[in-house]
């Protein structure tokens, strides 16, 4: 009876410990400080830097502009920048809900490396990140282009505009992942 209990709490225990990660972060997030440790260095891409030149990183402070207050407005929010129903698609630490996932990422960091590629405590580490197989066991979300872009780029949003892209044979189209991934990517340089 008492083997039993003991075998069974320590399978609990370590299922919890691999569902936590490394972090203990109930959302498996490290945030984007954690991620630019590997990846900010030139001469393999400085995905880090990229990022911060790019709107992604603006997501959460361009909702105090006026434009954001506006769309707020019409919805009866009068802070997006405290708005759950903003905060889903612009901040990381919300995770694609109405409300804060994680301390691990900062809201203020707005749509972060964590929101695209997944959250990070299971495929951190260098040993995992070198194996692309491995990664996406551990919860890398890959291809990225493919999987992610559609969970904010969608109609949901109140400033969808079906007609923001234009594909190549001229029809308008409200997103194109091709299009769009020209303008925020951030890859290593060809050797
Ligand atoms: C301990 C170092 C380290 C950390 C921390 C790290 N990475 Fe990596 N990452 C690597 C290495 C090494 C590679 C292999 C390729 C390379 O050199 O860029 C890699 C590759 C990748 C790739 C390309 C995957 C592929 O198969 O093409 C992505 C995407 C990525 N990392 C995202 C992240 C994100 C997001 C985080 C934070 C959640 C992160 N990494 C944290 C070291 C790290
Ligand atoms: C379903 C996800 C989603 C939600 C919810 C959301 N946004 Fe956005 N928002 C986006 C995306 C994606 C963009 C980038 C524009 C694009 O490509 O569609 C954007 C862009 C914007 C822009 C820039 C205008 C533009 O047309 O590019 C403003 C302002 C904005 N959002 C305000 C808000 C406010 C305020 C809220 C909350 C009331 C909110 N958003 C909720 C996804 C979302
Ligand atoms: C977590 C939600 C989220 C995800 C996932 C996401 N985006 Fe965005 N994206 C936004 C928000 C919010 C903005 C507006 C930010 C701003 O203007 O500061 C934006 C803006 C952009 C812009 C600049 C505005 C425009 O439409 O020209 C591009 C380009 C873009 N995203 C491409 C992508 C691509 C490509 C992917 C997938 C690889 C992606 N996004 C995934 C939320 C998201
Ligand atoms: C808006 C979504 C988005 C965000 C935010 C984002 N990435 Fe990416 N990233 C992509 C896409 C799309 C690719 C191309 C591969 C794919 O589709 O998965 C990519 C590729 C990469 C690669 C591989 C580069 C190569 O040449 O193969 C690395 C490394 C990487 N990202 C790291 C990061 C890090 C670190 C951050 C945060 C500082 C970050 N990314 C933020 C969407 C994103």
């Amino acid at each position: 009876m008492k083997i039993t209990r003991t075998v069974l709490s320590l399978g609990l225990a370590l299922s919890a410990s691999i569902a936590f990660g490394q972090t203990g972060d109930p959302a498996n997030l490290i945030g984007t400080k954690k991620c630019a440790m590997c990846h900010k260095k030139a001469s393999t891409g400085d995905q880090y830097g990229v990022w911060q030149t790019k709107a992604h990183s603006k997501a959460y402070t361009m909702l105090s502009g006026e434009e954001a207050k506006a769309v707020g407005a019409k919805l009866g929010i009068d802070n997006p920048q405290t708005s759950g129903q903003c905060l889903k698609c612009h901040s990381t630490a919300y995770f694609f809900t109405e409300t804060q996932q994680s301390d691990a990422v900062a809201v203020e960091d707005g749509v972060s490396c964590e929101s695209c590629h997944g959250p990070g405590a299971n495929y951190r580490k260098k040993s995992v990140m070198e194996s692309r197989e491995a990664s996406i066991a551990g919860g890398m979300v890959y291809p990225a282009k493919e999987k992610s872009c559609t969970l904010c780029h969608n109609d949901t949003s109140p400033t969808w505009k079906p007609d923001r892209y234009t594909l190549p044979d001229g029809t308008k189209t409200g997103f194109d992942a091709d299009q769009a991934y020209e303008k925020i990517k951030h890859e290593r340089p060809a050797n």
